[in-house]
């Protein structure tokens, strides 16, 4: 259940807001929350200068309240930065946005990485969770998968 009015609309030519940023941010989870709000500015530049990747968010009256980053590749399709504002998380907007990914990529299964304190909302939401190795940090990544 998404509580209110959320849509989903491209952010192609919208990388530059800042509110595209600090989700971005939110998205690094790998990170320092210091290091992670530094650099959303520089990922959301590479969103606009690379063709290959593309850009969702979830608006609700015009307020961007989540972000989908992917990648189509043959038959996949990457999720490479997933995040809700904090102040809206567990409303089912995750959630949207995955079902949004699956209507607009008919026929891909969607694929990434996470660590742990995500992994609850992958399982939620229907993807396969594997252990796939070690980050820095000596946590362990998972790769999920969500089949077509
Ligand atoms: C992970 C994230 C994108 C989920 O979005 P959300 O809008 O909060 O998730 P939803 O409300 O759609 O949740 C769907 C289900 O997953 C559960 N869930 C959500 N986040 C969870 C978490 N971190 N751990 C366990 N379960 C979680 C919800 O309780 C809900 O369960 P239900 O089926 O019983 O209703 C969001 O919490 C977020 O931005 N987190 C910080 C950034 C992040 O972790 N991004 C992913 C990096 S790979």
């Amino acid at each position: 259940m998404v509580a209110g009015d959320v849509q989903i609309v491209s952010l192609r030519t919208r990388e530059h807001e800042v509110a595209v940023a600090v989700l971005l941010g939110v998205a690094q989870i790998h990170r320092t929350s210091a290091d992670a709000r530094a650099r959303g500015p520089g990922i959301a530049a590479t969103y606009a200068r690379d063709d290959r990747l593309q850009l969702w968010g979830a608006e609700e009256g015009g307020a961007l309240v989540g972000i989908a980053g992917v990648e189509p590749l043959s038959e996949l399709l990457e999720l490479h930065d997933l995040a809700v504002d904090p102040a809206r998380q567990r409303e089912g907007i995750g959630r949207a946005l995955i079902a949004f990914l699956r209507a607009e990529y008919d026929g891909s299964a969607i694929v990434g990485a996470t660590l742990a304190q995500a992994a609850g909302f992958y399982d939620r939401a229907g993807f396969e969770l594997a252990e796939d190795g070690t980050m820095a940090s000596g946590e362990a990544r998972l790769r999920f998968t969500l089949a077509t």
